[in-house]
């Protein structure tokens, strides 16, 4: 469903280089859970970001279906950022001005989508704050708003970025249970973690380590493209 091929990515900053990823690549197919782990910097969440559409790399392609997505027009990117991925964000980014409910009618773009809030309100047990603004909820309540926003429009990818990172045991478990969801509905995930409670619902884990990606020994061999033997 989608390859990433030799990705590199380095940060400038006035005359600093943050270098993120380094000729990283990856194939995702369709029905995947895979998740990623590394230490803090490793560059976790712009492998995520370069995945979802939201950062350009320096070097290296993202396909998705054939298409290489950044050498696309902006309408392209545009609509596979809205109906194709949906994205947890580390730091959530729910709108601060709008409701629980109204951040998740932003990513519906169907009636459909918009007819589906309030099942999901009920099942993340968000019925009685719906109408409550980010700042006045719980981190869970946070974190549970931010996944349904990610998946009220049926996309075909969720790209997780530490969704249990601030999270109680218990508040993790029910997340992650969530995602486990849309998974056996069919979705791809991909999900950052350091998390053992969340890594063990994945299919299979892959390390990174200043930018460049460890594939176990033992992780499906699918997950290696054949033309991207240099990984280390
Ligand atoms: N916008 C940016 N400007 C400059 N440097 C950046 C930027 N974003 C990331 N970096 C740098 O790129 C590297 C990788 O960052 P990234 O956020 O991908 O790491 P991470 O593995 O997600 O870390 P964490 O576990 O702390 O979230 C780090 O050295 C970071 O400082
Ligand atoms: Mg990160």
């Amino acid at each position: 469903m989608i390859d990433i091929n030799h990705i590199s990515k380095t940060f400038k900053r006035s005359n600093e280089k943050y270098t993120a990823l380094v000729d990283v690549s990856l194939k995702i197919d369709k029905g995947d859970y895979i998740s990623v782990s590394g230490l803090s910097g490793s560059g976790k969440s712009t492998l995520l970001n370069v995945i979802g559409g939201l950062i350009r790399p320096d070097a290296g392609e993202v396909i998705y279906k054939g298409e290489s997505i950044y050498d696309q027009s902006g309408r392209f990117l545009n609509l596979y950022r809205k109906k194709d991925v949906g994205f947890m964000f580390q730091q959530f980014h729910l709108m601060p001005y709008l409701t629980v409910v109204e951040n998740i009618g932003l990513s519906c773009y169907q009636k459909s989508h918009a007819d589906a809030i309030n099942d999901y309100l009920e099942k993340c047990s968000l019925v009685n704050i719906k109408d409550k603004y980010p700042s006045d909820l719980s981190v869970g309540e946070k974190q549970r708003a931010a996944f349904i926003r990610a998946i009220i429009s049926n996309p075909e990818l969720l790209l997780a970025d530490e969704p249990t990172g601030n999270l109680d045991p218990q508040n993790s478990e029910i997340l992650m249970t969530l995602i486990e969801e849309f998974h056996k509905k069919g979705g791809t995930v991909v999900l950052v973690s350091h998390d053992p409670t969340a890594i063990k619902y994945s299919n299979s884990n892959i390390k990174i380590g200043l930018g460049r990606i460890h594939i176990p020994a033992q992780t499906a061999a699918h997950l290696i493209p054949a033309f991207s033997l240099g990984i280390t």
